[in-house]
């Protein structure tokens, strides 16, 4: 049998075992995905018991990206850019690699956006705002816009209406409007009729933001796009099957977010 898993700290609510279990399930693998709930000082510890354990590799999630990073012993370029891994892949020579597929992750998620060579913003200046830059690379300009300006080189919320006027796409990857936390207070007037919000938070799937966007006629991606096609490179590396993101895929991950 086939055994892979996520780990962070907390990792409850993570819909990783779901996304990865829908595919084994799909494919008839012998495999299995599990949660598994790992404090920070415990982390290297860990990951050499899974790696001598026979596990295929670990998704990584927060707190965690520098730590595996750090506990690589290679790294694909992404990661190399990111300076974060959300994948470790146990290979036969007993080494690891480090992917980062959430950059690629939210570039697909973003494939029918049109967005080449135009001004796009992003909003926040964490690991999910470096993901989602590395992501836009195509954007014929960024626009990096933080709460607290300076940060990655950000500028403050101040400049938004300056920002937005011609924008084509609006990333979101601060964490406000998740579950429990305020949501994002940025005025949506500003922006073009044309333009694209997409929102990385998915849990609630509608934030208030996505609400507002689409209550104006705008395009509104959501969350779980960025969270399905991150996870297929690690399903390929973890099993040995490049798994399809499908509407089915899609309609089982909302609906552990409504039984959440
Ligand atoms: P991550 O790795 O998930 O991006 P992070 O490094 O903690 O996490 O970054 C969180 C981001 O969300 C930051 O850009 C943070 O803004 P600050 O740099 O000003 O802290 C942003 N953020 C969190 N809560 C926010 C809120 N209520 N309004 C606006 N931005 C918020």
């Amino acid at each position: 049998m086939k055994v892979a898993g996520v780990i962070g700290w907390p990792v409850a609510q993570s819909l990783s075992p779901r996304l990865h279990g829908f595919w084994l399930a799909q494919h008839g693998i012998d495999g299995a995905y599990v949660k598994l709930p790992v404090a920070p000082h415990d982390f290297a510890t860990v990951v050499r018991g899974l790696r001598r354990a026979g596990f295929q590799g670990v998704s990584v999630t927060i707190p965690h990206k520098q730590a595996a990073f750090a506990i690589a012993h290679r790294l694909d370029e992404t990661a190399q850019a990111a300076g974060a891994v959300n994948q470790l892949v146990f290979c036969e020579d007993g080494t690891m690699e480090g992917l980062n597929t959430d950059a690629p992750g939210l570039a697909a998620a973003l494939a029918g956006v049109d967005y080449a060579g135009k001004p796009v913003v992003i909003l926040g200046a964490g690991g999910a705002s470096r993901a989602a830059q590395l992501a836009l690379k195509d954007a014929g300009e960024i626009r990096l816009l933080n709460r607290t300006p300076g940060r990655m080189g950000a500028s403050g919320f101040g400049h938004w209406a300056d920002a937005a006027k011609d924008a084509a796409l609006v990333v979101n990857a601060t964490s406000a409007g998740m579950k429990g936390a305020p949501p994002l207070d940025i005025d949506l007037a500003l922006l073009p009729g044309s333009a694209v919000v997409c929102d990385i938070v998915y849990n609630p799937l509608e934030t208030a933001l996505l609400r507002r966007a689409r209550a104006r006629g705008l395009k509104a991606v959501d969350g779980l796009g960025m969270l399905m096609h991150q996870a297929v490179p690690a399903f390929r590396a973890f099993f040995g099957v490049t798994p399809d993101v499908t509407p089915a895929l899609r309609k089982t991950l909302e609906e552990a977010l409504r039984d959440a």
